[in-house]
């Protein structure tokens, strides 16, 4: 064996990350992890106001605030471009902002499907696409796309939003093929029940669930392996599920 001697995390100070839906939820909690970690934040999210109360305990020259609506088809761009203008660079983008909903499998209700459409799977495409020159230019681009399990096997009680997350994990499979001879890693992370504002429903109780700063951890840990470590699914669970 010959011993190859690098680092075996990036340096992450400095580097610049762009995260969807930061001003709660799983969203939050990567923004906070990421913050101790160095890099500078560029968060988009609907109400600016309320990311900015979230986030208010982060030094304004190391964070963006930024309005981005993953119903708009206009706002990716934008955001990307302002995040460069501010920062020079952008080296991650964690597509976090996503929604749920339901409707009996043989009730189709196609507006509850086409807003899952929107926000879980065209905008996180539009947010890697605004990114990707900037991705390319640093050749250790990193994109982390807030899948699901249900992107990975029916077990929710909805059959929507399994339907949007497998597009989602298409999405994350495809960026990973088009995108690893550019550097750029691609990562879907696929909790189970984790405590937030979506689960609020779930019979489980909120200590039993994965907790955000659990994903956070993983996504902090994800971003910053070398080149060599592509890791393209990280399937996280807080019940033993047979594979998962
Ligand atoms: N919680 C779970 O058990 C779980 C499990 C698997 C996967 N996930 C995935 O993890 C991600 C984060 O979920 P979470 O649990 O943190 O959910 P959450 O607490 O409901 O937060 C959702 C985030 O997405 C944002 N968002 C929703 N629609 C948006 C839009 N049109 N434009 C911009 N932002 C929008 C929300 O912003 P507003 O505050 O403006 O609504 C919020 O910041 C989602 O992709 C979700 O599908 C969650």
């Amino acid at each position: 064996m010959t011993e190859v001697k690098r680092p075996a995390r990036l340096d992450t100070c400095g580097r610049v990350a762009m995260i969807s839906g930061a001003n709660r939820g799983i969203g939050l909690a990567i923004a906070r992890r990421l913050y101790e970690d160095g890099y500078d934040l560029s968060l988009g999210a609907r109400d600016t106001e309320a990311l900015a109360a979230a986030t208010a305990e982060m030094a304004d020259s190391r964070v963006l605030r930024h309005a981005f609506d993953a119903t708009r088809r206009e706002d990716a761009g934008p955001w990307a471009e302002a995040t460069v203008a501010r920062f020079g660079r952008i080296d991650a983008v964690i597509n976090n902002a996503g929604i749920s909903g339901r409707f009996a499998f043989d009730a189709l209700d196609e507006d509850v499907l086409d807003r899952m459409w929107e926000v879980n799977v065209k905008a996180p495409y539009r947010v890697i696409l605004a990114a990707l020159p900037y991705l390319r230019a640093g050749g250790e681009g990193r994109i982390v796309n807030l899948v699901s399990l249900a992107g990975i096997r029916q077990l929710t009680s909805s059959a929507a939003y399994t339907i949007s997350k497998f597009a989602a994990m298409g999405l994350t499979h495809s960026a990973r093929h088009y995108l690893f001879e550019d550097g750029i890693r691609v990562t879907a992370i696929c909790p189970g029940d984790t405590n937030t504002d979506m689960t609020v429903h779930s019979p489980r109780a909120n200590e039993e669930k994965t907790q955000p700063e659990d994903l956070a951890e993983i996504v902090s840990h994800v971003i910053a392996l070398p080149n060599t470590a592509s890791v393209a699914t990280v399937p996280v669970n807080c019940i033993a599920e047979a594979f998962l």
